[in-house]
């Protein structure tokens, strides 16, 4: 077959990935653990073709910019020989790109299943996690279903990952509020290169084991206080490494914290909720779906928040027929 087409979700991490030991295979200073979301998808098609001159890449009907062009060309240099067969590529996902919700992660998991299916690679679960791994960290995480842990590992071989617990598992929702759509100023791409100047990298990545034990822990016994307290002090671990490294990164806006001080004090009054920001300034809230529909108008409400969409927790990059 040399045509083939994925629908791949988004992930949202809990425990976060935020520096590389190795940039060129991406391997992560530090394990991570995510959810992927249902609502969210994107589809992508990949065609290989002789007949075409050159790698072509459509974004939502639109030709991609050369560095985005550049970046997909770049990955299927590694399933094709040199200067082998190019691809048609196109994808389009079912949320809006400019609103900060890592895209990457959906979109490379499903670049790298329908592209490894339309050359004819066999490649299991894990074999495509690694594979999508290579094009965006975070896609290794979008390939299993469900609540998803990706391993970190000094060799390309040993940093794949893997479901821990299936979607039904714990009916979890991520309300995200969306504070800002602008384009991030600087890509998780360039941030992971400058988290090694900030003297709290070291101290983050020498916690990231034992929070790993307690985000899996509280997921597998559904303990939501657990599970609040251990993904808010990550992401607060993440965005200090981010806020001291040089150049500093700052992503928070006004907006972002009324929706962090909003969500505190919910959780105060005795709600299951807490929040997790990542390389932007848009909130994802986190609750158990009994709290969600009341949620969704209350973040809504809050002064700054642009709009908010909702999901639940989402399944496996999955071939469909094209
Ligand atoms: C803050 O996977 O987008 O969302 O590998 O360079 O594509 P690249 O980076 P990416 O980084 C994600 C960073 C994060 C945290 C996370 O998703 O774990």
């Amino acid at each position: 077959m040399t045509t083939a087409t994925a629908i791949a979700h988004p992930n949202i991490a809990f425990i976060k990935y935020w520096g590389n030991r190795n940039p060129v295979l991406r391997l992560p200073e530090n394990g991570s653990i995510s959810m992927n979301l249902a609502a969210l998808r994107t589809q992508t098609s990949v065609r290989f073709d002789a007949s075409l001159k050159a790698d072509s890449v459509l974004l939502n009907g639109v030709e991609a910019n050369p560095a985005q062009a550049q970046r997909v060309s770049n990955f299927l240099d590694l399933l094709r020989e040199p200067g082998g067969t190019p691809a048609a590529v196109e994808s389009t996902n079912n949320f809006p790109s400019g609103a900060g919700i890592a895209s990457s992660s959906s979109a490379f998991a499903a670049l790298a299943v329908a592209a490894s299916q339309a050359i004819g690679f066999g490649l299991d679960e894990r074999g495509l996690s690694r594979l999508a791994r290579w094009g965006s960290g975070s896609a290794s995480r979008s390939v299993p279903p469900g609540f998803v842990e990706w391993f970190a590992s000094d060799m390309d071989e040993g940093s794949f990952s893997k479901s821990i617990a299936p979607p039904e598992h714990w009916d979890l929702v991520d309300t995200i509020a969306v504070i800002s759509e602008a384009h991030k100023a600087t890509g998780s791409t360039e941030g992971h290169a400058l988290a090694g100047t900030s003297p709290l990298q070291a101290a983050r990545v020498a916690g990231a084991g034992q929070r790993l034990d307690e985000c899996r822990a509280a997921i597998m016994s559904r303990d939501f206080e657990r599970f609040a307290a251990v993904v808010e002090a990550d992401c607060h671990l993440m965005h200090a490494v981010m806020m001291t490294s040089k150049p500093a990164l700052h992503y928070w806006l006004p907006g972002s914290l009324v929706v962090m001080e909003a969500v505190r004090g919910w959780r105060q009054q005795g709600s299951e909720v807490c929040y997790t920001l990542d390389a932007g300034p848009n909130v994802h809230v986190l609750s158990s779906a009994k709290e969600s529909a009341k949620l969704a108008k209350q973040v809504a409400e809050l002064p700054g928040v642009l709009r908010v969409l909702q999901s639940g927790v989402g399944g496996a990059t999955q071939l469909v027929n094209s």
